[in-house]
């Protein structure tokens, strides 16, 4: 069903260890979704009890090449093969990790990588489908707001906790790497400890009037229901993650996409409000989280602090995948997928705001979405015969760029010291940066602007990569590259004994022009990184 799926086994001796996370690919614009640790735990399904077993996987999408991702369980350890940047792959999750009724488990799924990553789980089990982006260990939290729940015809009703199918719902606390006390806070309050790696589940029963999870060490929490009663006697699982409480003012845009059109959609509100959704009062301002409800489907909504400006979607096969995007009014025109404008967005105003919504249909398989010069919020909506299921889409990056979805942005820096040519190479190495190189395969008017936003005023020359050969006197960039279209000033470069190091003009007027000095000269460096960018 997965285009891709398997994985190594290694053999059971192999000794676990943790890959230490590479340095040099630290971003200060993480995203909440991004990590190089997850824990999952993957609730009982019971939908179509038998004879259909459930399709329980976890998909990994890679940021970096050279990735290396592991999966272990209490008892099982496997490795897929090294990742390029931007691949995704599915690896099937045994049935016996399911959680079971018990209260107390060891069945969580550990996902280390070396470098970043963005997880999620699917679970699926015929027409019963829940996905979940996956909160990385170091963005969980020790504080969650437990929402109020939907009145659910056989769910919540009937308090006979015989039959699964008339249980509540329960929560399913997992354990990050050390023990924790966790407290349930409420009327009839709940506390016990769990070790690292462990699963409780708790009947969230209404009577109970349960309000938060407290605990001394971060947690991961899920919502679920394993047996929502549908139409035709049919049941479905119903799982969200519930994100980590916050105490400012959160401001959500409902798009109209996510609604049902035949019943009534609610929005869960952590702080303990359940309100019907209104298309035409489609904001809601919150502390804390807000979770759509419609029958099928709980879903985290996306705050606006959490715009993005690339996210990746992966449609599942054999079903019906749409992209949902909310966006600013003014700037739907940026919005890309894969490399092509948005097709036939149909954008509908999101009444009373000055924001828009689309619904997008695409095909199974990745899609990343992605603007030019702007955030916005991406959800993947999915349905199978008509039951729906989805997530906020994984967001990539935060930086907007016009060349694509960055996942590490560009760095421009003029130092601050001024030295000679070859003192200025090594300033700009030791930042993980190249002094800079105006070859043909860069787009210097836009690196002229950032060097005109960069040199904040100051008139001094600058050191660029450019250089003459000692051996045949030829000019070389740094980059290796031709050295392609010039810039030099009037009557430059001059000859040999002029200097053989090419520094740049800042001075108003004069363009960036450059000519030949010498490499002893004083003058601070233009470093440079171009931005990493994410596959499309
Ligand atoms: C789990 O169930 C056992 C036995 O029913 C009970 O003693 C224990 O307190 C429960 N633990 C939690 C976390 O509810
Ligand atoms: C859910 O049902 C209970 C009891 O039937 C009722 O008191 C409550 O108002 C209902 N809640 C909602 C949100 O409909
Ligand atoms: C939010 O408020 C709660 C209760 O007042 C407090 O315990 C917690 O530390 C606060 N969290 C943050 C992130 O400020
Ligand atoms: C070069 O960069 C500018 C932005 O500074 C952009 O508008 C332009 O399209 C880019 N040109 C090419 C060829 O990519
Ligand atoms: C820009 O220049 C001003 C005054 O010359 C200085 O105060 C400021 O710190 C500079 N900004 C940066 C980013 O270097």
């Amino acid at each position: 069903m997965f285009p891709v799926l398997l994985l190594f086994l290694l053999s059971p001796t192999a000794t676990l260890t943790v890959m230490a996370q590479d340095s040099d690919f630290s971003t200060d614009q993480q995203k909440n979704n991004i990590g190089t640790k997850f824990i999952v735990a993957f609730p009982e399904n019971i939908a179509y009890y038998h004879p259909i077993l459930p399709f329980n996987s976890i998909e990994v999408t890679t940021l970096y090449d050279q990735t290396k991702v592991q999966i272990k369980t209490h008892n099982q350890l496997f490795w897929l093969e090294t990742l390029t940047a931007g691949e995704t792959r599915n690896v099937f999750i045994d049935v016996s990790l399911e959680l079971k009724k018990t209260n107390m488990s060891n069945e969580a799924v550990v996902v280390l990588s070396n470098k970043d990553i963005v997880v999620n789980a699917i679970t699926l089990k015929d027409n019963s489908v829940q996905t979940a982006l996956v909160i990385p260990t170091d963005k969980l939290s020790t504080r969650y707001l437990i929402p109020p729940l939907p009145n659910i015809t056989g769910a919540t009703v009937d308090t006979s906790l015989a039959v699964t199918e008339r249980r509540p719902f329960k929560l399913v606390i997992i354990s990050g790497d050390r023990p924790t006390t966790v407290s349930v806070v409420g009327q009839n309050p709940q506390e016990f400890s769990l070790q690292p790696q462990q699963v409780a589940q708790i009947l969230v029963k209404k009577e109970d009037k349960l309000k938060e999870v407290h605990t001394d060490h971060p947690v991961a929490v899920l919502l679920s229901h394993a047996c929502v009663l549908r139409s035709s006697c049919t049941c479905g699982l119903l799982q969200s993650t519930l994100l980590p409480a916050k105490n400012h003012t959160l401001r959500f845009f409902i798009p109209p996409a996510l609604a049902s059109r035949t019943s009534n959609t609610l929005i869960l509100v952590s702080s303990s409000l359940l309100v019907d959704y209104d298309p035409t009062s489609p904001v809601l301002e919150t502390s804390g989280a807000a979770i759509l409800y419609r029958p099928g489907l709980l879903l985290n909504l996306i705050p606006e602090t959490d715009f993005a400006s690339c996210f990746v979607v992966n449609g599942i096969s054999l079903m019906e995948n749409s992209i949902v995007i909310v966006i600013h009014k003014d700037f739907t025109d940026g919005v890309r997928i894969g490399d092509a404008p948005l097709q036939s967005p149909g954008w509908q105003k999101l009444q009373g705001t000055n924001y828009m919504s689309t619904e997008v249909v695409v095909e199974p398989g990745k899609h990343v979405v992605w603007h030019t010069y702007a955030n916005m919020a991406v959800y993947f909506l999915g349905s199978k015969s008509d039951v729906p299921y989805g997530n906020p889409a994984a967001a990539i990056s935060t930086s907007p760029d016009f060349r694509g979805c960055v996942v590490i942005p560009e760095v421009l820096l003029i130092g601050d010291v001024a030295a000679g040519w070859r003192e200025s190479v090594k300033f700009c190495r030791d930042r993980d940066l190249e002094l800079v190189s105006l070859s043909s395969s860069e787009n210097i008017t836009h690196i002229y602007s950032e060097i005109e936003k960069a040199k904040n005023g100051s008139e001094e020359d600058v050191w660029i990569g450019l250089r003459r050969s000692s051996h045949n006197g030829e000019w070389y960039w740094l980059n290796g590259e031709d050295v392609g279209g010039v810039n030099w000033d009037d009557g430059e470069p001059g000859t040999m004994n002029d200097g053989q190091c090419a520094i740049m003009s800042l001075k108003s007027g004069k363009d960036f022009g450059w000519r030949d000095d010498d490499c002893c000269m004083a003058a601070r460096p233009v470093c440079y990184r171009r931005p990493l960018l994410f596959p499309l």
